[in-house]
């Protein structure tokens, strides 16, 4: 037998065509894409079923260390289960640094939290907190050279945001390594003059979470990190962009030459600042995250804005606080002010069957562009390709074979440690049969726990580059 393991008949589709053929897999990597390949030791009958390359999901939050009393309810362990069960094979989260931490301390943490843990394969993100000197002088270019290739920076949050100069300075740094900044674009000041201002007026329900973080606070904020990108001169990701305004800015940009990436996330897909409910409910809770979900209009330039190729990447954003705990959206066990409600929402394992269903089966993104957003240009973006994120001779065997069928969104049939999902209830049209991971099944239905299979992933610079106009 030539394979170990021989996909036969898969209707295959990448970023960039569709066609059948077998995939054979060697050593847990690609060797052979043809009609009619030699025997494997295993094989899987893929007839009739498309098989796209494994996700991979570039913003999510696992076990990142938080301000008490809030605490993630997803690990390394449960966080990866989710991801596999729902067809990412690859994950992105964040080694985050505290204020006044070291970064290189960050990272070491972040590893120790993550080793032995993961099903999947992952690489880490890092988030700047404080661009000290050393940390833009030596840390940072250290990291950057061991395959840290990307961070995340924030214009809001107390203790994540920098101000302009510092942003500035990050920038420069990611300029001279050849690295990519995200960038969280929500103007601080306004956001907390706003909330100043409910709260005395006693509005403190969770759905004036979106009151004080209008539309404006993003489209100013984004409009202002384009700007200091261009002053830099060095290509920036915006990461969850919620709606029209921010959109605008984007495009903007893009007719000026302008190097701006983009990503989007489920909720502003699915969810509207509806789901934060009424003055007297506490249940809309589980829908607070940064950006707020915005209208139903907004959720159309959204869909447009992916069919068209504003977005580079399509993410979960998974950030896992229980709806009960007293870690999570009731702070001390209590019913606190939508200040004190820790941002984000669930979301590793719906992320693509929700886009599949919805946007390719919905009929307003191709399968080409499905594959593109959910794998190969993340893959790009954070210099994982092409061992990430596409079919090819030599890329690592992380597929997916969907089926198409109905299914129900229900959190009893998901697999992260939140004891809720904001999808509870919708109707899928698709959903992952079977999940490889470097040519091993870790999902057919029934997860096959993989610890220790899961593996670290340094970067190479990123290889993507928006297309202007
Ligand atoms: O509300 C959100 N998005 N929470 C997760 C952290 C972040 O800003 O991405
Ligand atoms: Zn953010
Ligand atoms: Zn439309
Ligand atoms: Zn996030």
């Amino acid at each position: 037998e030539s394979f170990d393991l021989v996909v036969r008949n898969a209707q295959i589709a990448t970023a960039s065509e569709q066609y059948r053929a077998d995939i054979g897999i060697v050593g847990g990597k690609i060797t052979q894409i043809g009609a009619q390949l030699g025997a494997g030791t295993h094989e899987i009958d893929a007839s009739g079923r498309v098989v796209t390359p494994g996700g991979v999901d570039a913003h999510c939050h696992l076990d990142q260390p938080m301000e008490p009393p809030a605490k993630m309810a997803d690990n390394f362990d449960s966080g990866t289960r989710s991801a596999a069960c729902g067809g990412t094979t690859t994950v992105i989260p964040f080694a985050a640094q505290q204020k006044g931490q070291s970064l290189l301390a960050a990272v070491e943490d972040y590893h120790q939290r993550a080793a032995g843990m993961a099903h999947v394969d992952y690489a880490f993100h890092l988030i700047v907190s404080d661009p000290t000197p050393e940390v833009l002088n030596k840390e940072l270019p250290a990291l950057i050279a061991q395959g840290y290739t990307s961070f995340k920076i924030y214009m809001t949050y107390e203790d994540m945001k920098l101000d302009d100069i510092e942003i500035l300075n990050v920038l420069a740094v990611a300029r001279a390594h050849k690295a990519l900044t995200m960038i969280h674009a929500e103007n601080a000041d306004c956001i907390e003059w706003l909330t100043r201002r409910l709260e005395a007026a006693g509005h403190t329900a969770p759905r004036f979470h979106a009151h004080s973080r209008p539309m404006l606070v993003e489209r100013e904020a984004t409009h202002r990190a384009i700007s200091l990108a261009e002053l830099v001169d060095t290509p920036i990701l915006i990461v969850h962009v919620s709606g029209r305004e921010a959109v605008e800015q984007i495009r903007w940009a893009r007719a000026h030459g302008l190097n701006i990436l983009a990503e989007t996330c489920p909720q502003y897909l699915f969810l509207t600042a509806d789901d934060l409910g009424l003055d007297d409910q506490y249940e809309g809770a589980r829908c607070i995250c940064s950006p707020p979900p915005r209208d139903r209009a907004n959720q159309e330039v959204i869909w447009h804005a992916l069919s068209d190729g504003l977005f580079a990447v399509f993410s979960s954003d998974h950030a896992p606080f229980t709806y009960e705990g007293s870690d999570g959206k009731h702070p001390d066990g209590s019913q606190a002010s939508f200040r004190y409600i820790p941002n984000g929402i669930p979301g590793i394992e719906t992320r693509m069957a929700l886009l599949f269903s919805e946007g390719v089966l919905g009929g307003r993104i191709t399968l080409e562009k499905f594959v593109e957003l959910i794998a190969t240009n993340p893959a790009k973006a954070y210099g994982l390709h092409p061992r990430k994120g596409s079919i090819s001779i030599g890329a690592d065997a992380d597929l997916v074979i969907w089926e198409e069928g109905e299914f129900t969104i229900t959190n009893q049939n998901l697999h992260h440690a939140v004891d809720y999902t904001p999808y509870e209830g919708m109707h899928l049209r698709a959903w992952p049969a079977i999940t490889l991971s470097r040519g091993r099944v870790i999902w057919d239905g029934q997860f096959h726990p993989a610890r220790e299979h899961g593996q670290f992933l340094p970067c190479d610079a990123p290889s993507i580059f928006a297309r202007i106009g």
